[in-house]
C-alpha cells in the first residue's frame, strides 16, 4: 500500500502562488495561460485550494527558503540517511550518499484546485496535483474540498470540462457522480481536443449528503487521515 502523505486541504495563500503555477504549468503546458491566483484571493465568486504537508514536515523538514541545496551537517549523521528516505518518500531528488540532497525545486505544496461559483453552479476550472506524487490521494482529497465547499457556498450542482482524452481524470470525476453532458468541439487551443462537459448529480440533497459522507468514510479509511480546514 502507498505510504499517507501528510497532506491537508486549505485556502490558498499569496506566499503559495508560485508553487502553484509550478504546478499549473507542470500539469498543463509551459505555456499555459495562468489563472489569476493573485487577484482571486479576494474574490468572493472564486475559491482556490492547496494540499499542503504538514507544518512539521514542511518547515523543519522540506522548507528552506532561497536554498537551492540542503546541506546536513556531518554531526547529525546517520540523520541525512533519515532525510534523504523521507524527502525521497515525497517524491524529492536525493543522491545516493545521502549527506547531501540537492532540493532544485522546494516545495510544501502538493496540489491545487480552484473553482468559481456561477448562479447555481460550482465550476471546476482547474485541478492538479505535482506529477511525484500522483496516485496517492491527493487529487481526490482536492476534489473532496472543493465539493464541501461548494455545498456550504449552496451550489447545486459542480461541474467542470475535461479533455476527451484525461481518463485518469475522468474516472476520479466519476466517483463523484459527474457524468458527460455535453461535448465542446476542438476546446483546447493546443491540439484543438475536444472537452467533456461533466456534471453532478444534485449535490444539496439528502441522497447526495449519504453518498458524499459514505465517499469521506471510505477515503478516511484508505488512506488514515482526511483533514479539510473549515471555512
Ligand atoms: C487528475 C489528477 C488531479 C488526479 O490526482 P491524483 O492525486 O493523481 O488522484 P488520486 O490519487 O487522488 O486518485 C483519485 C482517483 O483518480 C483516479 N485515478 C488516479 N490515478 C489513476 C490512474 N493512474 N489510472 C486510472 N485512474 C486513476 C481513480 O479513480 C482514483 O480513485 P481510486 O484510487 O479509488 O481508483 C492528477 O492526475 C493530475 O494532476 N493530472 C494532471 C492535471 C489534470 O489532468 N487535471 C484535470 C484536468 S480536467
Amino acid at each position: 500500500m502507498q505510504e499517507t502523505l501528510p497532506v491537508s486541504v486549505r485556502r490558498l495563500r499569496v506566499d503559495d502562488i508560485d508553487q502553484v503555477i509550478a504546478i499549473e504549468k507542470e500539469a498543463f503546458s509551459p505555456l499555459w495561460v495562468s489563472s489569476s491566483f493573485k487577484r482571486d484571493l479576494s474574490n468572493k465568486r472564486a475559491n482556490y485550494l492547496v494540499a499542503c504537508f504538514d507544518e512539521d514536515v514542511s518547515s523543519e523538514e522540506i522548507l528552506a527558503e532561497n536554498q537551492a541545496e540542503l546541506t546536513i551537517p556531518e554531526e547529525e549523521q546517520p540523520a541525512p540517511k533519515l532525510w534523504s528516505r523521507m524527502l525521497g518518500r515525497f517524491g524529492f531528488p536525493s543522491n545516493n550518499d545521502g549527506s547531501t540532497i540537492d532540493v532544485d525545486e522546494v516545495f510544501n505544496i502538493a496540489g491545487y484546485v480552484s473553482v468559481w461559483y456561477q448562479g447555481e453552479e460550482a465550476h471546476i476550472t482547474e485541478i492538479a496535483v505535482k506529477e511525484t506524487l500522483r496516485g496517492r490521494g491527493v487529487g481526490e482529497l482536492l476534489l473532496i474540498g472543493s465539493l464541501k465547499a461548494a455545498i456550504d457556498y449552496g451550489s447545486k450542482v459542480m461541474t467542470l470540462e475535461a479533455r476527451v482524452s484525461n481518463f485518469i481524470a475522468h474516472r476520479l470525476y466519476q466517483k463523484y457522480t459527474f457524468k458527460s453532458v455535453g461535448i465542446r468541439k476542438a476546446y483546447y487551443s493546443d491540439n484543438r481536443e475536444d472537452a467533456v462537459i461533466m456534471t453532478t448529480s444534485p449535490i444539496d440533497t439528502s441522497e447526495y449528503d449519504e453518498l458524499f459522507d459514505g465517499l469521506q468514510s471510505t477515503y478516511q479509511g484508505r488512506w488514515g487521515r482526511m483533514l479539510i480546514e473549515e471555512y
